[in-house]
């Protein structure tokens, strides 16, 4: 790890990137005027669960820099066990709802779009946080990351069907308060990833076994989206390899086992996959220069959104991060390997970092370090 200490607060990239990032794109109804997405990054300013003024200006502040389409924070869809903290953002209630509108009315003000990332946190609960609603976690086979049980239980066929009503009813409330789409949470070692990742799915009912039958609950969730929003209404799937406890799990070894997971996702209707890496010049299998994302668009001719360490040279296991160059994510994205980028803490730690790309500069951006977390500037 890297010290918290940064000898400034600019510094230079090596080159432009402008063109390949200009390009529009469309994603189901929308016209995005350029490939740079916010990638969603839970910030925990919303006491009660209610996003405020200072989130929608938040969001607003990079829409009008620039960022054609913005992933809100994982915000918790309506079920007990679907969150721990209480000033993340839930995206259920009157309250949290009208403050999430008035998010999406500040974005779309200023010219932007914007979905929220939808999330339901599974048995991956930290011990250090007491949970804002006093109920046990629960999972696929109720085991933690590491395997332990930790006083949670395994998800009953009537939790299943609650939690997937649950996203269901976020996404069309979605839909109505004025957002552009949605995006599922199905990464990181979360509840959706859980029933993916055969270390914390041990189920024997329809909902466990071999890798497709573990995608069932993913693909049930987009059915059950699919079935309560517009046909144009964009849903994005962000998915990973990796784990929030163990960052060299994986879901897939090959391209055909890769497929074998995204394939039924897809085919229940998402709109784009979001393959969440950690460095996106990263190729994934042997024998191959594709990233992750790349691979998620050749397999399944969905369009695709990659991340990871764009704009910056250190990853997200870093403290701290400085600007860095582009030149490979414009390479690749002038091939068309994938369609958008989400950058993460590029964009936490510098507003205007999208206009300053757009623009063509080359120096004045932001380095990126832990202390850029504690405010929505
Ligand atoms: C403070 C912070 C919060 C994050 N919260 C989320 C989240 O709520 N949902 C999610 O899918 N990823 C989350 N991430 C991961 C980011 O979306 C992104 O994938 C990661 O930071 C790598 O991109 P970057 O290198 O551009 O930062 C978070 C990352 C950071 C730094």
């Amino acid at each position: 790890m890297r010290s918290t200490s940064t000898s400034s607060r600019s510094s230079t990239v090596t080159t432009s990137a402008a063109g390949a990032l200009s390009r529009p794109f469309s994603l189901g109804r929308l016209t995005l005027p350029n490939r740079i997405t916010m990638s969603p990054m839970t910030r925990s300013f919303s006491p009660g669960g209610i996003p405020g003024e200072d989130v929608a200006a938040y969001y607003a502040r990079r829409a009008a820099a620039g960022v054609g389409l913005i992933i809100t924070e994982g915000t918790y869809v309506n079920h007990p066990s679907a969150g721990e903290d209480a000033a993340v953002p839930r995206f259920y209630g009157a309250e949290s709802l009208a403050g999430w509108a008035r998010v999406a009315d500040a974005v779309h003000a200023v010219g932007g779009h914007i979905v929220p990332q939808l999330w339901h946190i599974g048995m991956f609960r930290d011990p250090d946080v007491t949970p804002f609603e006093d109920v046990p976690a629960v999972g696929p086979s109720g085991l933690t990351l590491t395997g332990t049980d930790d006083g949670g239980r395994a998800m009953t066929r009537a939790d299943i069907d609650e939690v997937i009503g649950a996203y269901a009813q976020a996404a069309a409330d979605a839909e109505r308060i004025g957002f552009d789409g949605v995006e599922i949470h199905g990464a990181h070692g979360y509840l959706i990833d859980q029933f993916l990742w055969s270390y914390t799915n041990r189920r024997t009912d329809e909902y466990g076994g071999d890798s497709v039958a573990r995608t069932r609950f993913a693909a049930e969730i987009v059915e059950a989206i699919r079935e309560r929003v517009s046909q144009d209404f964009p849903v994005i799937f962000r998915f990973s390899q990796w784990k929030g406890y163990d960052f060299d799990a994986r879901l897939a070894d090959t391209p055909d086992e890769l497929q074998a997971v995204l394939a039924p996702i897809a085919d229940a209707g998402v709109s784009a996959f979001h393959a969440s890496t950690r460095r996106y010049w990263e190729p994934e299998f042997e024998g191959s220069d594709l990233n992750l994302a790349a691979w998620a668009k050749k397999l399944t001719g969905k369009a695709a959104i990659t991340v990871g360490s764009v704009g910056l040279d250190g990853d997200i296991t870093e403290d701290s991060a400085e600007p860095a160059g582009l030149e490979r994510l414009a390479e690749a994205l002038e091939r068309d390997e994938f369609d958008l980028v989400a950058v993460g803490r590029a964009l936490l730690a510098d507003p205007q970092w999208a206009r300053k790309v757009l623009d063509g500069r080359v120096e004045g951006f932001a380095p990126f370090t832990k202390e850029a977390e504690k405010t929505l500037f």
